[in-house]
């Protein structure tokens, strides 16, 4: 059984394909960077996987299953993507709370996350006073509240300074190191390069390269290998 694999998956929309034939497989217990620039196709990939885009074609499978034939998902995948809806005028906690209460989660494990993600302080503010490295955060303890094996992150790192990104970085690798499957979304190449076991690069909707980072940039930086790759496709 694999964690995710995406089968030759198509989105059309309109005459543009955002997705154009992807097939790849992500590894368990690792961390994969799914890259490529702005457009690529990142954001849609990561909808047709969780149910929020349905594929023309193909398919994007969470162990084995649609997102949606799982059994309560909070507890198998986490996810971040820019569509999560958190109300502005509640509380960073009472709004984790919600969001336990609806997949029969503990309040004590509300608190655990907020702890994890370094948001203890400010969890009795109202949302929208957060900053964006807060809402951040809060969106990640959401992620992991159901303690899931699987996590899938579309632009964790956006609006992150170093010290967030550091500290994203840290907590991911905690997380890989507890055994779980993350696939993390970026545009920022150089960023990922330190944080990322495996690597998936697209480019206008197509698969470029995959496998570990080792294997993909060889001796030089992410960001040669991706011009490497895409010369001449431009
Ligand atoms: N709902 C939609 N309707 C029409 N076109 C869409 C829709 N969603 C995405 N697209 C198009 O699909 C392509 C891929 O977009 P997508 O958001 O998946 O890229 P991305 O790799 O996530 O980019 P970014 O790094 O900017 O987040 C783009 O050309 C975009 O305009
Ligand atoms: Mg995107």
């Amino acid at each position: 059984m694999s964690a995710i694999r995406f089968d030759s998956l198509v989105k059309q929309y309109g005459k543009q394909a955002a997705v154009n034939n992807l097939s790849a497989t992500i590894q368990a217990g690792r961390i994969t960077g799914f890259l490529g620039p702005n457009g690529a196709g990142k954001s849609t990939s990561l909808r047709c996987l969780v149910g929020l885009a349905k594929p023309t074609s193909g398919s994007a499978k969470i162990l084995d299953r649609d997102y949606r034939e799982l059994e309560n998902p909070l507890t198998q995948v986490g996810t971040v993507l820019d569509s999560r809806g958190f109300h502005p005028s509640l509380s960073g906690r009472k709004n984790l709370q919600i969001v336990a209460a609806s997949a029969g989660i503990s309040d004590s494990r509300v608190d655990e996350v907020l702890e994890l993600v370094e948001l203890t302080q400010a969890a009795k503010k109202r949302m929208k006073n957060y900053s964006l490295g807060m809402k951040q955060r809060l969106s990640l303890a959401g992620a992991i509240l159901g303690n899931p094996q699987i996590l899938i992150l579309d632009e964790p790192a956006n609006g992150l300074d170093p010290a967030g990104i550091a500290w994203l970085r840290k907590f991911l690798r905690a997380m890989a190191d507890q055994g779980k499957t993350i696939l993390v979304s970026s545009h920022q190449l150089a960023e990922m390069q330190n944080t990322v076991d495996d690597v998936i690069i697209i480019n206008r909707g197509q698969l470029i390269a995959s496998g570990s980072i080792k294997d993909v940039i060889g001796e030089g930086t992410l960001e040669d290998a991706f011009l490497r790759l895409t010369e001449g496709a431009n």
